[in-house]
């Protein structure tokens, strides 16, 4: 039995009021519940100013809550200061802003970055810029065709010349959750520093930095219920004082003159301009909410869509399913249907109101271990339901059926 009040919980979000809506695509980006749109629209409604700028009441206020919403972000991933956590757009500028603050000034040809062949694109394309720029070499730990890391080779793989080990959490085409401990502590045992991309996991499982001691670790708002534009970096605060700032104007200066500037303290030293005040205020309102209903029950709640997803699935004649044979997973299936173009498909199942991603989901490099061009997504989150999958299914027999009879 869930312990989540599914109804309840499908009534805080006002887009589920069209009750024709299918919504399987939350590993793209989540739907909101009213709670976030409320807090943000509070902000610009009742107390709206910019802040750290201002001594009058308003500016005050709005203060106080872009400060409590970093004091939300830093305990949900149990980090020990609230000086870690960066304020970013997302999970993409979190990984950018780390290659060029600290890669770019701290490594040199001969050394390498070691990342893995199952990343997204954000983790891979700022690592190749480096690479090109300063001489470094970017390695890839091999994943295999069941969707899981190849980790055979790991102590060939890590070295002395690795400096960095980037790996993603949880897998954002197959949802197979890797062994970050694991890898933190070979990454560990060369002295390589360890960053986190836990975009697709941070909605779904409790992540406590201080246990996996990874150095840093990125995720993005709008993935875990909260407004687009804002993300996180965690660091540790030690690595975020010795690296340079990676834009500049705004509140990262501590002083300006013509000659030379210096910096803000962390993390404002990482913030650029204007910060993302509404949005930070919304990302705190999302860690409310999730924290109310319960990481664990969420992610027990996910474990359960994911069996009945894939029990149901497995009935659809003509369909491959990428991954979800060995190892833990999460509630994100990739698959293709024998015959029937992914873009085809996510038309014939948005006629039934099924909204799923089509695509190489921002892995290119996967999609060619898979020898695809692409695959559709189905991905689930604490609102969906057993009826949504069932759909899911019936949708599927039904374009089957037709392409049968042509
Ligand atoms: C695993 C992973 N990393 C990074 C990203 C990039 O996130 P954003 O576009 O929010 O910066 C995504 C988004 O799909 C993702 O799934």
């Amino acid at each position: 039995m869930s312990k989540l009040d599914i109804n309840k919980i499908r009534s805080d979000f006002p887009i589920f009021a069209d009750k024709s809506l299918v919504y399987l695509d939350s590993a793209a980006t989540t739907q909101k519940p009213k709670q976030v749109i409320d807090a943000v629209s509070d902000f610009y409604s009742n107390y709206y100013a910019n802040v750290h700028r201002g001594i009058y009441d308003l500016s005050i206020k709005a203060t106080e809550a872009y400060h409590s919403a970093r004091k939300k972000v830093a305990n949900f991933i149990n980090a020990s200061d609230w000086r870690s956590i960066v304020f970013t757009s997302g999970t993409t500028e979190s990984i950018n802003l780390v290659a060029y603050s600290w890669a770019r000034k701290n490594l040199h040809k001969g050394d390498e970055i070691l990342i893995t062949e199952m990343e997204h694109h954000s983790n891979i394309v700022p690592w190749q810029l480096v690479a090109e720029e300063t001489g470094v070499t970017l390695k890839y730990i091999p994943i295999n065709t069941d969707g899981t890391l190849d980790l055979s080779n790991i102590g060939e793989l890590i070295t002395n010349k690795t400096k960095l080990v980037s790996v993603i959490h949880q897998s954002n085409v197959f949802g197979t959750i890797n062994p970050i401990k694991e890898i933190i502590v070979k990454a560990k045992s060369v002295n390589a520093l360890t960053f986190i991309d836990a975009a697709q996991s941070i909605p779904h499982s409790p992540i406590n930095v201080q246990d996996w001691d990874c150095d840093f670790l990125a995720f993005s708002g709008h993935k875990m219920l909260g407004p687009t534009g804002i993300g996180v970096l965690y660091g540790k605060t030690e690595l975020l004082d010795s690296m340079t700032p990676f834009m500049g104007g705004g509140d990262m200066i501590n002083s300006v003159t013509m000659a030379k500037s210096t910096w803000n303290d962390i993390p404002y030293k990482f913030e650029a301009g204007t910060p993302k005040i509404a949005q930070a205020i919304g990302l705190g309102a999302a860690i409310d909410y999730i924290n109310e209903i319960g990481l664990a029950n969420i992610h027990e709640y996910g474990k359960h869509l994911l069996i009945i997803a894939l029990e149901k699935l497995r009935t659809v004649d003509g369909l491959t399913i990428y991954g979800h044979k060995v190892g833990e997973s999460c509630s994100v299936i990739s698959f293709n249907l024998e015959g029937v173009h992914p873009h085809d498909l996510a038309q014939f199942l948005d006629q039934d109101g099924i909204a799923v991603r089509a695509g190489h989901h921002c892995a290119q490099p996967i999609m060619d271990k898979l020898g695809v061009s692409s695959t559709i997504r189905a991905s689930f989150y604490l609102y969906n339901t057993e009826k949504e999958i069932n759909k899911l299914r019936d949708s599927l027999k039904k374009t089957v059926s037709f392409f049968s009879k042509l």
